[in-house]
């Protein structure tokens, strides 16, 4: 019999929190691959407010009905990570323009570091395409109500750390 190769994928970002965005995009790339890890990374450009074992968790419960999603933490180049755990593929998600440069120039260096990886850039869904962490984490700041824009399992735990919460 054929030996098929197992098509893994690895969609990795900072996801502080993970929003319903991020989970759309989890959904329709988990259709795409065999296996697609979610790699939970630090990017020290952005402002941290779970710490990476929370993060993982969160992502855990969130995808807890999907059979082919494995959540990992790593500390490096991803293109090292996947070359190590024969990941060839890189998902990341695009909601607008200005996505679009980032995610090029992301794209083209990892492709400069390793050219046998290819990353597939999907579009969010049209109503997810405002949704950011960044913007979350801000607008938290001044009280507001999330509960529209990020899985219900990451409310309860944004309640324990935001004033609306305390209450
Ligand atoms: O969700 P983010 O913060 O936009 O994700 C960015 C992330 C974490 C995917 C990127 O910073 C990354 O890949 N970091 C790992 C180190 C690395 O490989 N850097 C080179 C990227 S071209």
């Amino acid at each position: 019999m054929e030996n098929k190769k197992i098509r893994k994928a690895i969609f990795a970002g900072s996801f502080d929190p993970i929003t319903n965005g991020h989970l759309d995009l989890i959904n329709r790339a988990s259709k795409l691959f065999d296996e697609l890890q979610i790699g939970v990374l630090v990017n020290p450009n952005k402002k941290g407010l779970f710490d990476l074992e929370k993060r993982v968790d969160l992502i855990k419960s969130c995808t807890s009905h999907l059979d082919n999603i494995k959540v990992v933490s790593f500390e490096g180049l991803l293109v090292n990570y996947c070359k190590n755990n024969g990941i060839d593929t890189l998902v990341r998600g695009i909601r607008n323009g200005a996505d679009i440069e980032y995610e090029l120039q992301m794209a083209h260096m990892n492709k400069e570091l390793n050219p046998d990886i290819e990353t597939i850039i999907l579009p969010t869904t049209t109503k997810y395409s405002f949704i950011s962490s960044s913007l979350i984490k801000e607008v938290l700041n001044f009280d507001a109500d999330v509960k529209n824009l990020v899985p219900k399992e990451v409310l309860k735990e944004l309640k324990k750390v935001t004033n609306r919460g305390k209450q």
